[in-house]
Parts: C-alpha cells; structure tokens; sequence
C-alpha cells in the first residue's frame, strides 16, 4: 500500500476540518468517502472536497470494501459501537477523544482492538503539537529533574450567545470534554503514573442552563498519583480574553511552561495604556498544525506498521481519571482510583 484508503464519518464542526486536512494536508493519505446524517454536511462535503462518495449511513460506508481505515469525528457516545464496527468490517479506525463517557465501554473497546487484526488509536491532539513535544523532550533528556507536579488549563473564550449549551448534554460535562485532554497531558509529561485519588469542585459563573443538566461552567480538579506525582486541571468555558491552553510542569531541578501567554501571533503594542497582544479565538486556530501532524501520524504508523504515540490503554486511562474528576465534582468527596 502507497496511500491508504480513507472514509471519514462526522461533518460537524471539527468533522469538516479533518475532512480538509485529509483532502489537502496528508501526502498519503487517500480521503475516498465520508458520511454524515445530515443533508446540509453531506453538501458541503460534495461542494467542498470532490470526494468520490457521500454516504447517509455509517454502516454504507463501512460496507465499501476499498476502504482501509476510518475516522471518527462523531458525537462521543457513538465512539465504542463505531470502533467495535469499524474492526469488525476490517478497517483501522481513528476516533476523536475521548474515547467513551463510560468507563465499561471504554475498556471493551479496547479489549476488542486488542484481539483485532486491526489496529485503532484515539486521538489526544495537545500530544501533537511541536510546543508540547519540545517539553515533553526536555523532561524526558532529564532538563528539568524528576517531574513531580503538573498545572494544566484548558480555558475557552466566553461565547455570550451560549452556542456551547446545545452540546453540553452528551459531552460528558467539562471534565470528559475539556479537562481529558489535561489529564493526558499530566499522565504523558509525568511519566505514565498510575493515578490514585481524584478530587474536584466547580461553580456556574455565567451560564445558568449548565445547572439544569448537572454541569458547571469551570471546575477545578486533582489528581494525586503513585510516587508522590500531583496535577491540578482548571476548565472553563469563560474567559474573557481568548481561548487559553497553558501547561507548567514542575521538576525537582526546574520548571517547564506551555503557552503561559496565549497569543494569537507574534505582534505586540506598547503605549500609555501598557503592553499588550492578541489572544487565540478557539483551540483549532491553537492546534491546527498539530491536527495535521495527528493524522499523519496515524497514516504513517499504519502503512509503516510502526507503534503509534498513544496506545488505547492511555485513552482508557484519561477517562477513567477523568469520570472520577466528575464523580468527586457530584459527591463533594474524594474518589479513590484503584
Ligand atoms: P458536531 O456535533 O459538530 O459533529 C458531529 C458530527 O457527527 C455531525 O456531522 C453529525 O452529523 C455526525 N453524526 C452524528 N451521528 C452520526 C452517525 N451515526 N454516523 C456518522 N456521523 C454521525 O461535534 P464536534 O464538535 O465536531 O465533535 C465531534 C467529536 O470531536 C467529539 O467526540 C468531540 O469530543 C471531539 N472534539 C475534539 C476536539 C479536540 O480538541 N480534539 C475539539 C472539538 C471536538
């Protein structure tokens, strides 16, 4: 195989910009099919990609037998069944994180990647990103000493029309939809600890609706690991002044920062009123070199047959951590993680 063959299931909001970076952006990769439910994206798709076949049905296109692997880019709680059919029609799949907002399905995926001739790999995109990869050396190389403590944000721009809450319900709530990317980032920076006790809190500072459906607008968490390991996780979905992703991990010899200034470029303005630049809109204008990187990788790593970065097992692990972020957030205590 030269490229490898690909059908791509979700159109939405970050759906379409797969679909553009596996059109244009992946030298080997081939995007032959896409499908969505909705008429409105399987236009788009046809105007936009000149892609040979839109299907209306995830199973249609599962039954086109030139098809060599998938991307997910659907809602979450679809993501175990269309792993599990994906392998099962004989394809690779690569699904959006997170993997599951249950943790039983989560590890039955696994379980059944595990025993397929197929092999499948979520996506954590921060893993992807030049800035994140150039810490994750220096720790690695020793620069920092013995990694012991992460503080890790994942901080949206506020949205005043409240476009988010349509989303909200089948997003896990802020931990599993926002604080997972974190919680990988603390696992992979920290060396892989095993997480033991989890504890967190939240409040409803501008979005009343969130109450109604038992979630919260930011929310503070952490995570003790085995070793003496610690991280803290910040989400929010209100910030005033752009989307802010940022990352300190702290080592017995020093101290590495991710995005501590969130800038959109590299422009600065000085005058009467103080020092100022511009700050990123939204965590695609952050991470779009880093999606791309992603599913090369996933491309490379299946036509080379080399390992891919993350293992399934990691993105078990991310959610595992994370629910218990959510269960400590409802019960007001401590979740043990054995
Ligand atoms: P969305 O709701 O905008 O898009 C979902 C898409 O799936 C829509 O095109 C919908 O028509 C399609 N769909 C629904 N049922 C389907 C089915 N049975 N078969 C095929 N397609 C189906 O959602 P969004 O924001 O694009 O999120 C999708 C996934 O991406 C989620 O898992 C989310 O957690 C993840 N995500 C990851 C981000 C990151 O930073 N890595 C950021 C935003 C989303």
């Amino acid at each position: 195989m030269t490229t490898l063959r690909i059908g791509l299931a979700g159109l939405g909001r970050l759906g379409q910009r797969y679909a553009e970076n596996l059109a244009r952006a992946v030298p080997r990769a081939e995007l032959v099919a896409a499908c969505s439910p909705v008429e409105s994206e399987r236009e788009w798709a046809r105007e936009t990609l000149g892609i040979p076949v839109i299907h209306d049905s995830y199973e249609r296109m599962l039954a086109d037998p030139s098809i060599d692997a998938v991307f997910l880019v659907t809602p979450t709680s679809l993501h175990p069944a269309q792993i599990e059919q994906a392998l099962d029609a004989g394809k690779h799949v690569f699904c959006e994180k997170p993997l599951s907002l249950d943790l039983d399905e989560c590890r039955r995926a696994a379980e059944h990647a595990d025993k397929s001739t197929k092999r499948a790999m979520v996506g954590f995109v921060r893993r992807f990103d030049e800035s994140y990869r150039n810490a994750y050396r220096h720790i690695a190389a020793g620069g920092i000493g013995h990694p012991f403590l992460v503080y890790s944000q994942t901080a949206d721009l506020a949205d005043p029309s409240g476009a988010f809450i349509k989303f909200a319900p089948t997003s896990g709530g802020i931990f599993l939809d926002c604080s997972v990317h974190d919680v990988d980032l603390a696992r992979w920076l920290l060396g892989r600890p095993k997480a033991v006790k989890a504890y967190a809190t939240g409040t409803v500072a501008m979005y009343p609706a969130l109450k109604e459906i038992g979630d919260i607008d930011n929310g503070i968490a952490i995570v003790e690991f085995e070793g003496g390991r610690m991280a803290m996780f910040h989400a929010s979905r209100t910030q005033a002044h752009g989307h802010d992703t940022h990352t300190d991990v702290t080592g017995t010899a020093g101290k590495v920062s991710v995005g501590r200034n969130p800038r959109a470029d590299r422009v600065e303005i000085s005058d009467a009123a103080g020092v100022r630049n511009t700050v990123l809109p939204s965590f695609y204008e952050r991470f779009a070199p880093a999606f791309v990187t992603q599913a090369k990788h996933f491309v490379d790593a299946i036509l080379d047959e080399t390992p891919f970065d993350l293992t399934m097992e990691d993105a078990v692990e991310a959610t595992r951590i994370a629910i218990a972020m959510r269960e400590s957030l409802q019960s007001g205590q401590p979740v043990l993680l054995d």
